[in-house]
């Protein structure tokens, strides 16, 4: 499976807490987009979808949620429950987010830009683009 979860080295002191991103340090691509994910519902998942060239980097900032990940043959999950754990996902990833817990705020770093066309919102056409790479 293409991911990885991480600690995010806090740089903070007795004042509180400080996290830092930077290219090639702790986060593996340059960030050309983010974005936070922010007054979910726990009984109402996000994602259930793929990417075709975007990677991410998820980090639960506040509260907890679980991310399942599937490769179109084996299915993970990870759950995100600190500010310094990081989940890195690869492209062609199913991803589905889940069990959001009250106040949760998922924060997420990409590689790319935004681009409806790179999306892969059906799990059959997911199986099928993803094919050619469990072959052999
Ligand atoms: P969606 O991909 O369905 O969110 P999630 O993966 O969390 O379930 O996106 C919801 C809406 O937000 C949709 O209209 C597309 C838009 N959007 C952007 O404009 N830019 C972005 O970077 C993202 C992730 C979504």
């Amino acid at each position: 499976m293409t991911y990885k979860v991480y600690d995010l080295i806090n740089t903070g002191d007795e004042r509180g807490g400080l996290i830092p991103f930077e290219k090639g340090r702790n986060v593996p691509f340059e960030v050309c987009r983010a974005f936070y994910i922010y007054d979910t519902k726990p009984s109402t998942p996000r994602g259930a979808h793929a990417n075709r060239k975007s990677e991410f980097l998820m980090v639960v900032i506040s509260g907890s949620c679980k991310v399942k990940i599937d490769n179109g043959r084996e299915q993970s999950v990870v759950e995100l429950n600190r500010p310094n754990q990081a989940l890195w996902l690869d492209k062609m990833n199913w991803k589905e987010m889940y069990d959001f817990s009250y106040n949760a705020v998922l924060l997420v770093l990409s590689n790319e830009k935004y681009d409806e066309k790179e999306y892969i919102r059906n799990y059959d056409d997911y199986l099928a683009a993803v094919k050619p790479f469990h072959q052999n």
